[in-house]
């Protein structure tokens, strides 16, 4: 733990970049309620590759601190655009931990970073990610490690209610049933998911106790895909679930990481408390918006 950083500026904002997303949006809300200065960065205001752009908003704005959530987040646009995805989440990341050196940096990363053989990935093991996204991701992660007071947020899959109500994976799920549209979920692919609320909180939580390094930020419960659609399946009862199992066995395509579970005791020691996982969240939160 660090000493916090002497801001001449009072009332100086906690930026969040990507503040138009899931993630940044639940984060945007949580600091508010806190009562933390906060500055919601959309791509609508700031495009972030534009060094001058964020430059000049920097300097304007003298920030407290820098949560960085905005990404190209899907694999599938990193996997079809390597250029955009390296834009965006290597470069725009060195910048802007380059010029927020001396304050809190916090950059979201994935648990796609490892190639999922074994599961259960301790915050210092060793990374190999499988897919583009991944490997920006873990480029971006050692930039950031190289400044001794900035954090990585490795997290999983968030869920929640989005702006736009398409970025979250339940968003996805609900959408395409909605639709009428039958989805196979493999039964031997798991991660930690989490909702972005729950995410959100806990990282307000570490930027208070100014935490640096890699935390992990994950649901306390390790599900197959197949479980997380039976969970959503059973709180979406408007609509029809059309669902089957599947197995990895029979996916054909690009490599998928079978089990990216994240450790999280590191954290839940960290935070004192402990994390629950998306089953346990969600009974404890039923009239949260999910
Ligand atoms: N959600 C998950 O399940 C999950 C899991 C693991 C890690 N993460 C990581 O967590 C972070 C937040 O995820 P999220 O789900 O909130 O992502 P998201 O909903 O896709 O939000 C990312 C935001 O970044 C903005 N953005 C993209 N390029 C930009 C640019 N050049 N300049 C300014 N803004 C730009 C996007 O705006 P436009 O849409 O308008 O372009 C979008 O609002 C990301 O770094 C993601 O990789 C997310």
């Amino acid at each position: 733990m660090q000493d916090k950083p002497e801001n001449k500026h009072s009332n100086a904002p906690v930026w969040v970049t990507g503040a138009g997303g899931l993630i940044g949006s639940y984060l945007v809300k949580t600091l508010s309620a806190k009562g933390i200065p906060v500055r919601g960065i959309t791509h609508r205001e700031i495009e972030l590759t534009n060094c001058g752009q964020v430059m000049d908003a920097f300097v304007k704005d003298h920030p407290a601190a820098v949560i960085h959530c905005a990404a190209i987040s899907s694999s599938v646009i990193c996997q079809q655009n390597p250029g955009l995805a390296r834009r965006v989440n290597v470069f725009t990341t060195r910048f802007l931990s380059d010029i927020a050196s001396d304050i809190p940096f916090f950059l979201f990363s994935t648990d796609l970073v490892f190639d999922g053989k074994r599961g259960n990935y301790q915050p210092e093991d060793p990374v190999n990610p499988l897919s583009i996204y991944g490997e920006t991701k873990a480029e971006a992660e050692q930039y950031i490690l190289s400044n001794p007071r900035h954090t990585v947020i490795r997290t999983s899959l968030n869920g929640g209610i989005s702006p736009r109500g398409n970025r979250g994976f339940n968003e996805e799920i609900r959408n395409a049933w909605k639709a009428g549209k039958e989805l196979c979920f493999f039964s031997d692919e798991y991660r930690c998911p989490i909702a972005a609320k729950l995410t959100a909180e806990i990282v307000a939580e570490l930027l208070e106790k100014q935490v640096a390094g890699i935390v992990h930020v994950a649901g306390g419960k390790r599900l197959s895909r197949y479980e997380i659609a039976t969970l959503l399946a059973g709180i979406y009862t408007d609509v029809k679930p059309l669902m089957r199992e599947g197995s990895l066995r029979e996916y054909k395509g690009a490599p998928r990481a079978p089990d990216t579970s994240l450790d999280i005791s590191q954290t839940e020691e960290i935070l004192g408390h402990s994390i629950p996982g998306l089953g346990e969240w969600l009974q404890q939160n039923p009239n949260e918006p999910f």
